[in-house]
Formats: structure tokens, C-alpha cells, sequence
């Protein structure tokens, strides 16, 4: 897919079906590593950045094979070496290998991993802990070295709840000799699904879902039968630009026991939403632990935000910030948008404004907004992963046509963005 083409203006209506989490799924890709054993990876997202991951898994040697909508990953003959080149830079995700090939290998060479454009994004929380687990790290040619000879458990601090420093460190903690507590840790769902994987396949985690992780290490892995949690920020998506078109949707699978914070804002706009399984009586579904999906009704025009502010979790997410912003374009009022996270994480304010948006810089990380009735369809160009899905919804509310090119990035993380929302009725075609 080279470009989208969107005719906007029209109420989104109808079902669509919730893929797999990316965040969720690549950790767990990375930690099949650990096990020395198959692995089964259920509901993988078909998407760019999982193919990255598989592709550097095999480089080090795993055998893979294709399984229902997953994976089952055989790494009993996988062998350190060094990974290098576009898989590596290109996503900032391989980063989770980092934890994965010290807990195997006790050695990782890697370049100094890339991924979406929003902000500088070091690693120093992930390179100190790993440092008090005894790995020493050296930087050549803009290569990251790390080598252990024992690798051993620790009590670590985080200054941030660092969503990929937790991963890593659990990742190295699950392998290394005696304990590890890590307070501080994140508590985003995608740390509950790595702790999840890890428990299946044998790892002892006390605290799952808490800030204070502890982990019994050296305990030996078998493989396990994983399937990864819907997407809730695919799932924030669609549900956000149903409060920007209006209309009624089911977003089936959507986790809702994970949304809370955006379902909380959506009905601030004026939304109504219903767990399915409340609406309609259904059971749930317990093996995939959510409840058959969100029921959405958008308002005629979505309300205006006194102040929409990004949080860690169970906060609002930094990675609908620009979603949330398209669509407070045409609300009834003006609103705030702080951005507490990423510090470049406007970068579809210059697009917004191309369509007529009345967006106004307050400061690096805060934009007031002032709604207007309508926004004008125009050429735009996605310059990574969640702003290209803002320019989609944005594309989807106005009136006329938008083309947005610059799509590789959204395939990083939504499988087929074009048939999700031709699903819900929008008339949106790929080229
Ligand atoms: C993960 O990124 C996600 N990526 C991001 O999703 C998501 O936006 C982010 O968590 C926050 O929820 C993956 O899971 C692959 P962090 P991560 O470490 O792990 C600073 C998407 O669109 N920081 O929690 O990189 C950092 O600069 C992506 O799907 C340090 O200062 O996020 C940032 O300001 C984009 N030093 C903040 O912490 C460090 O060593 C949050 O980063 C590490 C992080």
C-alpha cells in the first residue's frame, strides 16, 4: 500500500474485528528465545514490525513456523551473533532483544535500535539496571556491546516506569542467578502479557500488574501455547474515530477491562459505550480473559476536552494522543492537549492546520485546540505510526477527499487499516 484515499464525512457503522496487540506480541516473540523450546504465539498481528521481529529471530537461528494466526517458535538451536542492519534500526521494539539474547547468550552486539519518530528516546534506564545485573556495556562505531559472565539477580529502582526497561529487565531477570525486585516497574498491560508468557513457560513473577515486580530467577524455561491480547490501542483508534464521524460500531474483542481511561474520554466527548457482553447478555469469552468487545455510539459532534493529558497506565495513552487531537478538531469548544510522555509527539499539528484545524502551540508539549465544523479533505503524509492513523481519522471526518501517503509507518502497527474501517462503513480504498 502506497497511499490511502479517504472520502470523508460519512458515519462510521458496522463491526470490525480487534487484531492482536503489536506491543504485547513482540516482547513475547523476543522471550521465546529464553525457553530452549517451542513456543506456540497465537493472534499475532500481521503487521510490519512483527515480521521485523520474526525476521531477527531467525537470523539467530530459531525455526519458524506459520500457525493460526501465530507462530510456533522452535529456539532450541538459536546461537548468539551479532544483529545488525534495517531490522534492527528500523525498529525500536527489537530493543526487547537486548534483555532476551543477555538472559540466553550472556552477549549482545546490536546497532543502536531505531523505531517511530517521537522524541529522542534513551536507554539509559535499561543500560543502568542491566549494569546492576552485572552486564557490562561498551559503545564502537555507534554499536551497543553488552557482556556477562554471570548474570545475576538485583534490586532495581526505576526513576520512570519505563515500559521497555521493565520488559527488558524481567526478561534478564527470569534467566540470571537469585532474585530480582523491580520497583518502579510499568504497569501497562503489555508487561502483564510478557509476565504472562513467561509464567506459562515456567518463570515465578510475584506482583503482575503492580509496580513492584519480584522474579525468582535461574528457574529453567519450557516452551508454552500463548495468545496475545487484542490491541487496545487499534481498538482506541477505531473507537476515537467513531467519536469524530459518529455512528455506531462494535469493536469486537476490544479489551475494555484496558481501555478505561479512553473509554472515560470518549463518553467526556459525548460517546456512549457499552461493554458487548453488557449490551447484549453474551458470555465472555474467559480463555482470551476480555469481554466480546465495546460497543460505541459517537455523538453528532464530538464535545470539547477542558484537558486531555497523557499518562503511564492506567492513564490515558500517549499513543492516542494524536488520534484524540484529530478529533477534538471539530468539537463543540475548546480543549488542551498535554503530551507528558514523548516530547515530539505534535507532528501532525502541521497537517490538522492544512485541513483547517485552529490549533494553537502552548509550549513544547501542550496545544489548545478550538473546534471547528468541519474539516477540509488534502493531500497529507504520515511521518510515523500513530500520527498516520490521526491523519486517517482526520481524513475520515472531513468533507471531500484526503490522500495520505506515507503509509509504510502505519503498517508497523495496524494490519489492514483500509479494510478495519471499509468494515465500518467508510469509504477509504489503498493504492
Ligand atoms: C513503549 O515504548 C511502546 N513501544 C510505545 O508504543 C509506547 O508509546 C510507550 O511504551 C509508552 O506507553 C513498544 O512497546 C514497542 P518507555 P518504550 O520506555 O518502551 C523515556 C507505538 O506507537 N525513557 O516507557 O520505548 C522515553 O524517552 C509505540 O506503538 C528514558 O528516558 O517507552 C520516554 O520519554 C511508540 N530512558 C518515556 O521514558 C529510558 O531508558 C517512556 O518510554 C527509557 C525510556
Amino acid at each position: 500500500m502506497t497511499a490511502l484515499h479517504i472520502q470523508g464525512g460519512v458515519p462510521l457503522q458496522g463491526k470490525v474485528s480487534i487484531q492482536g496487540s503489536k506491543n504485547a506480541a513482540l516482547p513475547v516473540l523476543a522471550a521465546t528465545l529464553l525457553t530452549r523450546e517451542s513456543s506456540w504465539i497465537r493472534n499475532c498481528p500481521q503487521i510490519a514490525d512483527v515480521r521485523h521481529m520474526i525476521n531477527l529471530l531467525q537470523s539467530l537461528g530459531c525455526q519458524v513456523q506459520r500457525a493460526n494466526e501465530g507462530f510456533v517458535i522452535d529456539s532450541s538451536r538459536a546461537e548468539a551473533c551479532r544483529m545488525s542492519g534495517e531490522a534492527i534500526t528500523g525498529m525500536r521494539s527489537s530493543l526487547c532483544l537486548l534483555g532476551a539474547m543477555l538472559g540466553r547468550f550472556g552477549e549482545v552486539v546490536m546497532e543502536h535500535p531505531g523505531g517511530c519518530v517521537i522524541g529522542s528516546r534513551p536507554i539509559d534506564l535499561h543500560l543502568k539496571a542491566l549494569r546492576s545485573m552485572g552486564v557490562d556495556f561498551a559503545e564502537e562505531d555507534g554499536r551497543l556491546m553488552g557482556r556477562v559472565s554471570r548474570l545475576h539477580g538485583a534490586d532495581i529502582r526505576l526513576d520512570f516506569p519505563s515500559v521497555g526497561a521493565t520488559e527488558n529487565i524481567l526478561l534478564a531477570a527470569v534467566m540470571a542467578e537469585g532474585n530480582t525486585v523491580i520497583a518502579g516497574a510499568a504497569k501497562e498491560p503489555e508487561i502483564i502479557a510478557l509476565c504472562n508468557y513467561l509464567c506459562a513457560c515456567g518463570a515465578v513473577i510475584e506482583g503482575i500488574g503492580s509496580s513492584v515486580l519480584r522474579i525468582l530467577g535461574g528457574v529453567s524455561l519450557h516452551g508454552a501455547e500463548y495468545v496475545v491480547p487484542a490491541d487496545r490501542i487499534v481498538a482506541g483508534t477505531y473507537l476515537l474515530a467513531c467519536v469524530g464521524c459518529g455512528g455506531s460500531v462494535l469493536l469486537e474483542n476490544a479489551p475494555c477491562d484496558q481501555m478505561e481511561s479512553v473509554i472515560g474520554i470518549a463518553e467526556a466527548m459525548g460517546a456512549k459505550c457499552q461493554k458487548d457482553c453488557e449490551r447484549t447478555g453474551a458470555e465472555r469469552r474467559p480463555e482470551y480473559g476480555w469481554e466480546r468487545g465495546i460497543y460505541v455510539q459517537g455523538p453528532k459532534r464530538p464535545l470539547a476536552i477542558t484537558k486531555l493529558r497523557t499518562a503511564v497506565y492506567p492513564g490515558f495513552p500517549t499513543d492516542l494522543q494524536s488520534i484524540a487531537l484529530a478529533v477534538l478538531t471539530r468539537a463543540n469548544g475548546r480543549s488542551v492537549v498535554e503530551e507528558t510522555i514523548f516530547e515530539n509527539r505534535f507532528r501532525v499539528v502541521e497537517s490538522l492546520r492544512a485541513m483547517g484545524a485552529q490549533i494553537e502551540e502552548l509550549g513544547q508539549n501542550k496545544v489548545s485546540v478550538r473546534g471547528i465544523l468541519g474539516l477540509k479533505g488534502t493531500q497529507m503524509e504520515a511521518k510515523e505510526l500513530r500520527g498516520g492513523a490521526a491523519l486517517v481519522v482526520a481524513g475520515l471526518m472531513a468533507e471531500g477527499e484526503s490522500e495520505i501517503t506515507g503509509c509504510a509507518y502505519i503498517e508497523r502497527g495496524y494490519e489492514n487499516i483500509g479494510k478495519d474501517l471499509r468494515d465500518l462503513g467508510a469509504r477509504i480504498v489503498s493504492v
